[in-house]
């Protein structure tokens, strides 16, 4: 999977292009609400959901596995300290937010690497920190070809394995990291005309 993601940014460069999702936007102002100003980007990209936070104030740290995406990132002047690892890996240091923000990533791990990530980002929340994070729904997986694997898992023809969730596994994904609100989001493709929407199910936990 690093090599995927490591040769698509080396390649195709700002694929997404600058344009933040909408979900970031959502989370920006939870965030602001909460009067936050410290937060981590697991799977951050080469940072375009990290512009809103960082043009809004706040201290941004990413975790990305790809070196390419941290120097576009970097030749961007997107200020904001990346860890290079796996998000399998975290935690990298003692440092703790009050908000974590993950957008279309989880869903590129098994089940057993979603307990993991999740398990790992609700523990560097700060008392009262929130964790924000947007996977792919069910209802777009007509829009993906590939070979079916286990139930809700496609294997895309560029070898990615992406699961789809519905309802019932983001209950069972999240439900030990009390959930306060699950909703349901679908997200524009902003650097493309005429594409049609990709749904997604944004889910915002509370550490206790
Ligand atoms: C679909 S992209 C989304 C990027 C970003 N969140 C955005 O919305 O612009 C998934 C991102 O996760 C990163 N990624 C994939 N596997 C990873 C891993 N094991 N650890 C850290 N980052 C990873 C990829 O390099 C890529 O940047």
């Amino acid at each position: 999977m690093q090599n995927y993601w490591e040769n698509l940014f080396a390649e195709k460069g700002a694929l997404w292009d600058f344009y933040p999702s909408d979900s970031a936007l959502i989370a920006l102002k939870i965030f602001q609400e909460n009067n936050f100003n410290k937060i981590l980007i697991p799977g951050v990209g080469y940072g375009r959901n990290a512009k809103p936070f960082i043009d809004a104030g706040f201290i941004v740290h990413g975790i990305e596995i790809s070196k390419s995406a941290i120097e576009l990132a970097k030749k961007n002047n997107l200020d904001f300290k990346t860890i290079h690892g796996s998000l399998l890996d975290i935690p990298f240091n003692n440092e703790a937010y009050q908000g974590v923000f993950c957008h279309a990533t989880l869903h590129l791990f098994t089940k057993q690497e979603r307990e993991k990530i999740l398990n790992n980002c609700y523990n560097l929340l700060e008392q009262n920190g929130l964790m924000f994070f947007t996977i792919v729904s069910i209802d777009s997986i007509k829009e993906f070809k590939g070979m079916s694997l286990d139930k809700n898992t496609i294997k895309l023809e560029n070898g990615i394995e992406v699961y789809f969730s519905d309802l019932e596994s983001i209950i069972n994904d999240f439900g030990n990291y009390n959930i306060i609100n699950i909703s349901k989001i679908a997200e524009p493709i902003k650097h493309m005309k005429d594409q049609k929407p990709l749904h997604f199910f944004n889910v915002i936990c509370k550490k206790n």
